[in-house]
This record gives C-alpha cells, structure tokens and sequence, in this order.
C-alpha cells in the first residue's frame, strides 16, 4: 500500500510548465522562496517580544522596517522575490520593552489580488504578462524602502509611485502623488534629504509614459520640508533604460547611477524578463545640477561595464561629500572624475543661493559636441567616442560623455528592504488632516 505522501506529486505542485495551475497556496520550489526568502504572511500585533539580553532603558523610538513578503503564490513559478507585496514592521522600544507590529503595505495591487483571493499580476515588472482583470491597476508593492515625510510615512518601490501610511497603526493611508504634483508614474525608493535645508531632492527613471514601456526619461524633483510644495522640476533623457536605484547628493548636484541592467518594451510584449544586463555596455553616471536644471546640463561620466547601482552603498549618510563618493570601492577613479568636474565647475562653492554659476565656456565643456572624455592622470582629456557593440535600444543618445580608465570590481549587492528610524524619538505623530489631503483620492 502506497504511503499518502507518495501521492503528493500528483496532488500538486502548484505549477505545470511554470505557470499557476491549481487554487493551493503553495509557492514555487525555488531558492526566491525558502530560507530567509521564505513567505511569512503575518499581520500582527505582539505584546512584549521576547529578547536576548537587556535594551537599556534610554532606547526611546521605534524601528522600522520593511520587506518584500508575497500575499500569494505568483502565478509564474520563476517568479522573483523582488515581486512580493512590501510589508512593514514597526519595533516600539520603550523603558527596557520593545512591542512589535507588522502591516502590509495595501497597494492598489494589494487590493485586487486580495479581492480575488489569488495573485493576479504576471512577471516581475512585466504588465503584459498580467491577467486581464487586472489591466491598468498600478502594479508597484512599495517593498523597497520606507522613509518619513512631513510627519507621515512613506513605502516605496522604483516601479510606481509612494504609498503613505500611518507610522503609529500602520495603516496604509493611500497613494500619495504630493497633492498633486507628482505627474510620473514611477519615483525612487532612495530620495535624498538635504540636512542644511530639509529639502527632498528625488528622482525616477522610466519616468515617461506608463512605466512600463523602457522610456528613457529621468525626472528630478525638489520639496520643500515647509509647505510641501514642489520647488524644482527637470527632465533629462538617459542613452538606454537602465536602472537608477540609488544617488548621490552633494550641495549643488544630484549624481545618479545608470547600470547597463536594460529594459526593452519588446522584451516586454514578448511575455520576457523586465530586466537583461548588457556585458557590453559600460556603467554610466549622470550628473544634473540642482537648480535650474534643463535636459542639456545632464553630465555624464562613464566606467567599465559592472554593477554600482548605488554610489551611496555603505556609506553612513545619504548627504554624500565629493571625498566620500571618491571611497566607492571599485569606482575610485570615476568618482574623482565626477568631484573634480564638480568643483570645476565651481557651482560647490557658489555663494548665489545655491544657483549654477557655470560660465558658458564651462557649459560647452559640460554638454558640447559628439566627442566623450576619457581620464588621464586625474584630468579630463577629450577624444572621438568609440564604437561598441551595445545596442541604445531607440534612445537618444547624450550629447557628452566622459568614462574613467579604472577597471577592477564594483559592488554587487543591492538591497531590497530598507529600514527607518523615527524621526522623533519617543514617539510617532499620526498625519495631520492637511497632510492626508495629499494623499490621492483616486
Ligand atoms: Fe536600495
């Protein structure tokens, strides 16, 4: 007599030829989906955690946290895990105790799948793989990062826009577009926060269009602390669809990595993955002013082919001095490049308020001409750009480009869950009516 278990094949393993075939919940045998990967699914409350050892009783605030942990079985069995809904958790240490919560994140997504009770959104960052009943929903799970803005909190993904949530319940407040001002479909993860000035300088790519469609415009924005309101706005195009998931700030310039991680709408169409790297295309780096900026100042500056999809890894702030950005590992020389134009350029220590003061002699240096730069000896030395055998995929090429000598490694790993601490120790405010205004209505 068979065993009960020698039936499990044929019971099901949720999948026949990659594809969801059966209503159990039962995830994919893939690594994306065991060990620490594995889903955990809860939303809870716990009351006292158990600890290793003694919190000392001045830790006051809360620890936030956020992950990406699937709802449901994807209905592609090569699913990824950057695909699973975010979920926050919130660590209250208080007087030696620390109480725990954990939320998801109720995206729009979140929503339809749970209506449904199945997932019904296809391949990673792929909407021509969804189901039909599911068209036109943003598809974004904010998984990436949480941070706060203007007493509320943020959850983000790169792929859509923020959801607000209450940083006390966790309560997913909704959609947030800035009242209104936020027009691109998609927005960072990582925005950066000026600490002499408060402002929020952010970024998206694939910013054109749906954001789903390899667009290759940038957006760059800047809101003020105060009124929230949007105080700067500029658009720039990149050579291909790259991913930009991180920056660099300094005082007068946002640094914003282009990794030759490419996404090809007809890739999409075809049912394909979002992503495919180009071993033959090189790292590239934009650098655009802070103010004022108009889509010819977009710099860029170019290394090996490599991964540094963050110029900002592992470094303690996200307000990134020229020396600091020189000690990416792997890009020492590029990013000298970049903190030496910089200061040639003499915007870093203007005094007009923050305003380029670029000259138009450097300005024609900045933008001109169909040549690249190359580094020599720590200088910028223009020659004819060669001819490489990546494809642009239909973008228009920059005007200008420089690309350091260096070879050698880059950092590999990037990061899918971030982490927040309260802005105000001790406690955390619910948002104000005003600020839940600015969340979307629709
Ligand atoms: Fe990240």
């Amino acid at each position: 007599m068979a065993h009960a278990y020698s039936l499990y094949e044929e019971i099901g393993s949720g999948y026949k030829d990659g594809l969801k075939s059966d209503e159990q919940v039962k995830y994919p045998d893939t690594a994306y989906f065991k060990g620490g990967l594995k889903p955990g699914r809860v939303e809870g409350d716990v009351f006292e955690l158990e600890t290793t050892g003694i919190i000392p009783h001045d830790i006051d605030g809360t620890f936030f946290r956020v992950q990406p942990d699937p709802r449901f079985p994807p209905m592609f069995e090569s699913d990824v895990h950057f695909s699973g809904d975010g979920s926050v958790s919130a660590f209250r240490f208080q007087n030696g105790h620390v109480d725990w919560k954990q939320r998801y994140v109720q995206t729009d997504r979140f929503h339809a799948e749970n209506k449904h009770r199945k997932a019904l959104f296809g391949r990673y960052r792929n909407p021509f793989t969804d189901n039909e009943m599911v068209k036109g929903i943003i598809r974004t799970v904010s998984n990436t990062n949480i941070f706060f803005w203007r007493g509320t909190m943020l959850a983000t993904k790169e792929d859509g826009p923020p959801f607000a949530m209450d940083p006390t319940t966790l309560e997913t407040i909704g959609r947030y577009d800035f009242d209104g001002q936020l027009k691109a479909p998609t927005f960072t993860a990582h925005p950066k926060f000026d600490p002499e000035t408060g402002e929020m300088v952010a970024f998206a790519y694939a910013a054109g269009g749906d954001g789903h469609d390899a667009s290759c415009d940038i957006a760059v924005w800047t809101f003020d602390p105060d009124t929230g309101k949007k105080t700067e706005e500029a658009w720039y195009k990149s050579p291909f669809c790259g991913m930009i998931h991180d920056a660099a700030l300094t005082k007068n310039y946002l640094i914003l990595p282009l990794t030759p991680l490419k996404a090809d709408l007809a890739r999409l169409k075809r049912g394909g993955n979002h992503w495919a790297w180009d071993p033959n295309e090189d790292q590239w780096y934009g650098v655009v002013p802070r103010r004022g900026g108009k889509p010819e100042d977009i710099k860029w500056f170019r290394d090996d082919n490599g991964r540094a999809s963050s110029v900002t890894q592992g470094l303690p702030a996200n307000y990134v001095s020229q020396r600091s950005m020189a000690m990416l590992p792997g890009r020492t020389r590029t990013m000298t490049a970049i903190s030496s134009w910089i200061s040639r350029s003499r915007t870093e220590t203007s005094s007009s308020g923050g305003r380029p003061t670029t000259t138009p002699a450097t300005r024609q240096r900045m933008c001109g001409s169909n040549s690249s730069q190359t580094l020599s000896g720590g200088s910028l030395i223009q020659r004819p750009r060669a001819t490489r055998g990546s494809s642009r995929l239909g973008c228009t090429a920059p005007t200008a480009s420089s690309r350091a000598s260096t070879t050698g490694s880059s950092p590999r790993s990037t990061h899918t869950s971030g982490s927040s601490k309260s802005t105000r120790p001790g406690r955390t405010t619910s948002p104000s009516a005003a600020l839940r205004r600015e969340v979307c209505s629709t």
